[in-house]
């Protein structure tokens, strides 16, 4: 019997397309064939990356659709990118579907499209097209609940029209669920700007459409955010997802730093990553490097070849040489290998969705340091409702300074009750996606609707 064909579509991101990439693996295991649909631009940084052959590769067809924008200058303008894709990408989006429904084998037919939540255009599309559909949430399901709730935040006049929060207030979206800061709303970590409101309503703009879909399915479980989830009845978690995404990196991945971690005694590396779009001053990221001296600990940095703002990652002065028998830097690391690593003790984050459950599947307690969209919301359910890690504290000039770093890796490693509640975490989240499990019923009666 042939494969049931999925198309799949993710937002151009290396944390959008990861999971989705992942959840492709899964969907493969299970009998099914996958068209993944990247923008042109991130197909070609994939296929670059690619670090070995797979055996996905033959149930799963990546191809690439224009995104509009001519360079990558302009395709790092998010507002601008955003707007163009809107434009552009439906009308492509049609054609492939088409051309492959049309093709000379029938039981080729696209029987079900998973998007991305924020492509609200290929919900459209597929509608359009008599084709079921599912949207895939790429954050916390807390994020999604509040995203459905931006009339009401309108309505109760916390926000304005175009986001901006109209006051300081902690908000709480059900009686059950923590407070919320207005200033940690996705959008409004972009101040008063142009970015911030095209953002806003990318999310304001997206929620109609997220009613087009069959399901609605996201990497999370019921216990991490059981609020939320009784907020969104019909977002079902699926998670944490586990593959590991060989087919979806956009660096090249290092993995000599799998081997000089077995050199390593266990739990004595400081695992520090900052996902796919931070980017540092000099000073900070000088700071960060002698914050790592000063700690005396063993480290795995990964430095993005576009970590700083001015393009360079020269140390400070001599201090390659000063930490080489302990600390190792790479451009782009295979990080769910590392996080599962014996040599493990931390892992300092800047806490985006994929990097926390990552975390959580491993039981890796984390220091914080969110930088932008969802982050903070995601430090503050880890550092003060599910208690695995601490957060880092900025000075007056917002700077986080090499004495913090060393404090609080300190506080970290020596606090026992943060490390038993990261174990305990992972130990619930094992247990949604072992057989039986609430995650893993989720995905099996996902599929077998599809099918
Ligand atoms: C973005 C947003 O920043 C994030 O807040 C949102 O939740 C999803 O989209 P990103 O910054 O890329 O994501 O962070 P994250 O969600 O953590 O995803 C990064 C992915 O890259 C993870 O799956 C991580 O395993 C992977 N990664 C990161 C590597 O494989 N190697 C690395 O060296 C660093």
């Amino acid at each position: 019997m042939s494969r049931p064909h999925v198309l799949v579509i993710p937002y151009p991101a290396q944390g959008h397309v990861m999971p989705l990439m992942e959840l492709s693996h899964n969907m493969v295991d299970r009998g099914f064939k996958i068209t993944f649909v990247n923008t042109e631009s991130i197909h070609k940084r994939v296929v670059a990356a690619m670090s070995k052959n797979s055996d996905y590769e033959d149930f799963i067809n990546m191809v690439a659709i224009p995104d509009g924008v001519e360079t990558e200058e302009e395709r790092n303008d998010l507002g601008k990118l955003s707007n163009t894709m809107i434009k552009v990408m439906p009308g492509h989006f049609e054609k492939l579907i088409k051309k492959i429904n049309e093709s000379k084998d029938g039981d080729d037919k696209i029987a079900c499209v998973i998007a991305d939540q924020t492509l609200g255009w290929a919900l459209e599309v597929a509608e359009k097209l008599s084709i079921q559909r599912a949207v895939f949430w790429s954050s916390s399901a807390v994020l999604l609940a509040l995203t459905l709730h931006i009339p009401r935040l309108i309505e109760d006049g916390i926000i304005n029209t175009e986001g901006i929060p109209l006051t300081n207030q902690m908000i709480h979206l059900s009686t059950t669920m923590p407070a919320m800061k207005t200033g940690h709303f996705v959008w409004a970590c972009f101040g008063d700007s142009d970015l911030q409101k095209t953002i806003f309503k990318l999310m304001f703009d997206n929620t109609p459409s997220t009613k087009l879909a069959n399901y609605i399915i996201c990497n999370s479980f019921y216990e991490l955010e059981p609020s939320a989830f009784n907020l969104v009845p019909n977002l079902k978690p699926i998670g944490p997802l586990l593959a590991s995404s060989r087919l979806a990196h956009f660096w090249p991945e290092d993995l000599t730093c799998l081997s000089w971690l077995d050199q390593q005694p266990a739990k004595s590396v400081i695992y520090v990553a900052l996902g796919s779009f931070t980017v540092l001053d000099k000073r900070q990221f000088d700071e960060l490097a002698l914050g790592l001296e000063l700690c005396g600990q063993r480290f795995l940095w990964v430095v993005r070849p576009d970590l700083t703002n001015d393009g360079t990652d020269s140390y400070p002065d001599g201090f390659e040489t000063r930490v080489c028998s302990r600390g190792r830097m790479v451009g782009w690391a295979p990080q769910r290998e590392v996080l599962a690593h014996p040599s493990v003790a931390c892992f300092l984050t800047h806490c985006g969705w994929n990097s926390t459950l990552e975390a959580i599947s491993v039981g890796v307690p984390l220091l914080c340091w969110p930088y932008f969209a969802d982050q903070n919301l995601n430090k503050e359910y880890i550092c003060e409702i599910w208690k695995i890690g601490l957060g880092l504290k900025p000075d007056e000039n917002g700077l986080i300074s090499r004495d913090e770093f060393k404090t609080k890796v300190v506080g970290l490693l020596g606090n026992e009750e943060i490390k038993t509640s990261a174990m305990e975490l992972k130990e619930i989240a094992m247990k949604n996606v072992s057989s039986g499990g609430a995650s893993f019923k989720n995905f099996e009666d996902f599929i077998e609707e599809i099918k």
